[in-house]
């Protein structure tokens, strides 16, 4: 048992390019994850973004560990967590590289808390970061949401190293809601 993975489990390892591909299996949405250090905007393309908490309001989503966007982001304690619509397959795919300049060509603003707010996206959600926890070559961050907005539209989905969306179900109007604490 590796010392530094605690429980049976650690006797057990798949192959990454297995956990790949099974994990692949469960269909996602996509997010960019941005912040503003005051200088520049930063930026990076992230699957992992769940739902934890309604109260107190928590959001989680995974940095890989060789992330360079998120020290940045983190250390502004802000983010705007972007969910991405259909047809903004170009800009997760600029936000999935590293580059000095993710957001060439970008239409944005600041949301309330300064991080970027991308056009277009179908929902922005601002929070604050409320706590970390190393897992592995990733890490899990747990973020206070403070406040939120959705828009109508079809989303962008990610399955199985592809893009994909609902191709059946019709645009419902949303209330645009928004909350702010
Ligand atoms: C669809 C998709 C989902 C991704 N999800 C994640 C994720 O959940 N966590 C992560 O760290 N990187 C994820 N990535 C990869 C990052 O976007 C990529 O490593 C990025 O270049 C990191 O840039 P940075 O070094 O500026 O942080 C994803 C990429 C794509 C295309």
């Amino acid at each position: 048992m590796g010392s530094d993975e605690p429980g049976a489990a650690a006797a057990i390892r798949p192959a990454p390019q297995d956990m790949r591909a099974v994990l692949g299996h469960f269909c996602t949405g996509i997010a960019v994850i941005t912040g503003h250090d005051g200088r520049k905007p930063l930026g990076f393309t992230c699957q992992s973004v769940t739902s934890v908490s309604l109260d107190p309001p928590y959001v989680s989503f995974c940095p890989a560990v060789s992330s360079t966007s998120w020290p940045m982001i983190r250390s502004t304690g802000r983010m705007c967590i972007n969910v991405l619509a259909a047809g903004q397959e170009a800009v997760c795919a600029q936000f999935a590289r590293r580059s000095d300049d993710k957001f060439a060509g970008v239409d944005w603003s600041p949301a309330g808390n300064g991080a970027p707010r991308i056009h277009g996206a179908l929902a922005s959600i601002e929070a604050d970061l409320e706590f970390e926890h190393g897992a592995g070559d990733h890490t899990i961050v747990v973020a206070h949401v403070t406040a939120l907005k959705a828009h109508s539209g079809r989303p962008l989905l990610f399955y199985r190293g592809g893009y994909g969306g609902f191709a059946d179900r019709p645009v419902e109007p949303v209330n645009d809601a928004a909350a702010a604490t």
